[in-house]
């Protein structure tokens, strides 16, 4: 519990030792990520002015997401949001949080300059409605097999004021569609036997994490239910994790796309598949 009127600086010390002590990799880092938004006071501030005294109400917030993160809920599901991109969204248990390396996709979309794009497995609708704010031009629907999910991505849309050209569907693949100019999906692609940080197996939705034994299960059948549902896009990008290339580069193989690349992450990991019809 912080004290009404504790020092800033003794309020993150006490955070970040209970958070090392719970096994969290950066305790200080989230210390201070936490008191900075839920004070309002920048992290700089926080840091710089050893005698800043916290308000009654941000010391009571502050202790309550001490209490939340040493149980390892995400930061992101503690603050109800993450940023993405240029743009802000609302998270919470029903979506995964976003992360840094999927924003690929969007550059990927930025590259094909498309007027139509599909993205599969939208969650809180990062990559749909980052496409949208930085492609004024493009009009994008976004599916998702989870209700749960949806109203996230809806809401975040209609926050953003980007609803009118982004439209979800609850479901896979919108059935009897024309043709996209871009299909982009960042479908679950753990292992289902993989170890994961508290932080991912204990909070975030299984059904956004897991892909079956080897992670490809459920990229593998929404492409083999493209051709049924009338779904065709000169270029698609898939998020992929770790060792997988080969094995989805074969995949879009077998369902027209005939030029496929892997781009790597900043850690150098596969990330990035690519697929192209000639
Ligand atoms: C890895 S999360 C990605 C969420 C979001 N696009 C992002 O990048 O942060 C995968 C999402 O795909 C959804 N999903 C799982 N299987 C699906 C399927 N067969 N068709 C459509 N969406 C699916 C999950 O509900 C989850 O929201």
């Amino acid at each position: 519990m912080v004290a009404s009127g504790a020092s800033a600086a003794d309020a993150l010390a006490a955070a970040a030792d209970s958070f090392a002590a719970a096994g969290i990799e950066t305790p200080r880092l989230d210390a201070e990520v936490l008191l900075s938004e839920l004070s309002g006071i920048d992290r700089a501030a926080l840091i710089a002015d050893r005698d800043l005294t916290l308000e009654p109400a941000a010391a009571r917030a502050f202790s309550e997401a001490v209490r939340r993160r040493i149980r390892r809920e995400p930061v992101a599901y503690i603050l109800g949001s993450k940023g993405f991109r240029h743009i802000e969204l609302t998270v919470d248990r029903r979506v995964l949080v976003p992360r840094p390396e999927t924003e690929m996709l969007v550059e990927l979309a930025l590259e094909v300059q498309p007027e139509s794009v599909l993205e599969i497995g939208t969650g809180s609708g990062a990559i749909a409605l980052a496409v949208a704010d930085e492609l004024p031009g493009c009009r994008i629907t976004a599916s998702d097999v989870s209700d749960g999910a949806i109203e996230v991505a809806a809401a975040n849309a209609n926050r953003l004021g980007l609803c009118e050209r982004v439209e979800f569907l609850v479901g896979s693949l919108p059935v009897g569609a024309a043709g996209f100019d871009l299909i982009l999906a960042n479908l679950p692609y753990v292992p289902d036997s993989d170890g994961l940080p508290p932080e991912v197996g204990q909070w975030e939705p299984p059904e956004a994490l897991f892909g079956g034994p080897d992670g490809t299960d459920v990229i593998a059948s929404v492409l083999a239910g493209m051709g049924g549902a009338g779904v065709t896009a000169p270029v698609i990008g898939l998020e992929i994790g770790q060792g997988q290339g080969e094995r989805v580069a074969a995949m879009l193989r077998a369902v027209g796309w005939s030029e496929t690349e892997v781009r790597p992450d900043l850690a150098g990991i596969e990330r990035l598949m690519v697929g192209r019809t000639s």
